[in-house]
């Protein structure tokens, strides 16, 4: 698996510190990322590819700086949004899977088999010359994933990916991400996803308040929502 490495990596933002220093390697294959909203989950991923860069310590993806070889690690680390709808470029559902190819200057036969090949795998295949717009949410969330697994990352993020999605869809995106082979990075709400994964980490108030395994963590987080709840 890639090493992910963070030393001292902190984000302070117009003077507000929105992450203090985390230091800590993820080398582990299911990595959750848990913690109420505002808390710093999506600055802390977005390290991971250079999304956000840090203000003070760094962030190393394989050795490789996310800010400085930023086109080098978004190669290696594919990332889906809570909102696929906002990742859509392009008005077909197959041109849209292939766009994310452009980079790679691939011969046409060959996009065209990886194109098919992800959207058969997605079931999403008759869809294929329909516009992404007309696709149901847990299908523009497939779409979003079949556009980042076509490039064949060795890092999967997602930001709650299924924070806008029905029981039904939910339950497919959770069934994609567990059987990827790929490291996936998950930030969620939705706990019943961490089922078996190696490794949770509950931020709260832009720190790592919690680093471990996912039942802890899921009791710590539930200890930070509510701390009188709990019996003694
Ligand atoms: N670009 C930004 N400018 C100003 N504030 C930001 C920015 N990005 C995040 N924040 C603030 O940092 C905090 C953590 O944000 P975020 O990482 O998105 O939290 P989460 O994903 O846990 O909801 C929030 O209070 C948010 O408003
Ligand atoms: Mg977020």
């Amino acid at each position: 698996m890639p090493v992910i490495s963070f030393k001292g990596a902190a984000v302070e933002i117009e003077g507000e510190t929105i992450l203090h220093p985390v230091t800590l390697e993820l080398t582990e294959r299911r990595i959750g990322i848990i913690g109420s909203n505002g808390s710093g989950k999506s600055t802390f991923v977005r390290l991971i590819n250079g999304l956000v860069e840090p203000t003070s310590g760094s962030v190393l993806y394989d050795g490789l700086s996310p800010t400085d070889d930023g086109k080098k690690v978004r190669r290696e680390v594919g990332f889906v949004f809570a909102d696929a709808e906002s990742q859509i470029v392009m008005p077909l559902v197959a041109d849209d899977v292939a766009f994310s190819l452009r980079r790679f200057r691939l011969p046409r036969a060959e996009v065209q088999r990886r194109v098919d090949a992800i959207l058969r795998r997605f079931r999403l295949e008759d869809k294929a010359e329909n516009s992404p717009h007309t696709l149901s949410g847990g299908e523009k969330q497939l779409l979003a994933l079949a556009a980042v697994l076509v490039i064949e990352p060795a890092t999967v993020i997602a930001d709650e990916p299924t924070t806008l999605l029905d029981l039904r869809n939910r339950r497919r995106i959770v069934e994609e991400l567990s059987t990827l082979d790929q490291q996936v990075i998950v930030v969620t709400h939705d706990l019943d996803i961490l089922r078996g994964f190696d490794r949770v980490l509950c931020i709260n108030d832009g720190r790592v308040a919690f680093d471990g395994g996912p039942d802890e963590a899921i009791e710590s987080y539930l200890d930070l929502m509510d701390p009188t709840s709990r019996p003694l």
